[in-house]
């Protein structure tokens, strides 16, 4: 049975009255790319940032690499690297000089060309960091967390406020270094991001976990229909539905999403809705996603309120 790299058992955080991380369990495989998604202020800061031994924890235990975090902060720091929300670097480094700052403060031996080439910033390690695009910051940033080679590596938030560019493009960082075996602990409150990158997901929500599993595992567990939304159709839809067994999800401006169980039910529909001279727009068939689990758990959207970073 594989070992969890990281290991948290009924972590508990509490700021004054606020109990920002209220009791959560969970473990991260090697290199597993694990994510945390959940909204602005679900507790995912303050979690990882107790991994990482940067904050204490009101009580809990927690190891990573097998090491206690309370008394092997040293040990363990040498071996995981960092991106904090919201990085920044010296305005006036170019990219190479960033790095080769950075690796002399952190690493002992320290290929800055690869690092360079695993971030793919080639083209851009003359420029003044100043001058960067938010994405190429982020780059940057995820670079200098590499500088010592780590087994961990943490990414708060890594593409919030990206344009979708410069997100897909972290994303492909991210991907590679997963290739390279790292084990990449993600925050992030895009639903996509997680779907796309991660092997495992917890959706984190007011302190607790609220959901835990593979995208698919998820949704299966949750959701047993597809939705069918009709759009612009004649009157009679919802109540044909209704009649079908099919529940009527939600009605707004003209269109209906009902629920089917399966194709079988989307044919038989489809064909109860011509034999009954519905005529409609268009149709659109869609399995939930994430962001309708958030939504069904929470009865709260996954709402972006963050800026771009400078
Ligand atoms: N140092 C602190 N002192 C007091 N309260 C804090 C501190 N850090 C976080 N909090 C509070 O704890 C809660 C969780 O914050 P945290 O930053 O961990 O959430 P988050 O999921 O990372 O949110 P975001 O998506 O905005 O980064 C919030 O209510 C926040 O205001
Ligand atoms: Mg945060």
């Amino acid at each position: 049975m594989a070992v969890d790299i990281i290991s948290v058992k009924d972590l508990v955080k509490v700021y004054g009255d606020v109990r920002a991380v209220d009791g959560i369990s969970f473990g991260v495989e090697k290199g597993e790319v694990f994510a945390f998604l959940g909204p602005n202020g679900a507790g995912k800061t303050t979690t990882v940032e107790i991994i990482e031994t940067i904050r204490d924890a009101t009580s809990g235990d927690i190891s990573i690499l097998g090491m206690d975090v309370k008394k092997n902060r040293s040990e363990i720091l040498k071996r995981i690297g960092v991106l904090p929300q919201e990085f920044s670097s010296f305005d006036r480094l170019t990219v190479e000089e960033t790095l080769k700052y950075y690796a002399a403060l952190f690493c002992t031996v320290c290929d800055i060309n690869k690092l360079i080439d695993l971030v793919n910033l080639e083209e851009h390690r003359n420029k003044l960091y100043i001058n960067l695009s938010g994405g190429l910051k982020q780059r940057v940033g995820i670079a200098v967390a590499l500088v010592n080679d780590p087994e961990i590596i943490f990414l708060d938030e890594p593409t919030t406020g990206l344009d979708p560019r410069a997100r897909h493009d972290v994303w492909e960082v991210i991907k590679g270094l997963k290739k390279e075996g790292k084990t990449v602990f993600l925050t992030t409150h895009y639903m996509e991001e997680a779907e796309v990158l991660a092997d495992y997901i917890a959706i984190i929500s007011k302190g607790k976990i609220i959901a835990y599993g593979t995208t698919t595992e998820l949704i299966d567990k949750h959701f047993k229909t597809v939705n069918v939304t009709i759009k612009g159709g004649s009157a009679g839809v919802g109540e044909l539905a209704s009649k079908m067994g099919m529940a009527v999800q939600s009605m707004n401006n003209g269109n209906i999403t009902v629920e089917a169980a399966g194709n079988e039910q989307i044919v038989e529909f489809l064909n109860a809705l011509k034999a009954n001279n519905i005529s409609y727009l268009s149709m659109d068939i869609r399995k939930p996603n994430l962001e309708d689990l958030f939504l069904m758990l929470t009865g709260e959207a996954l709402v972006e309120q963050k800026e771009a970073p400078k």
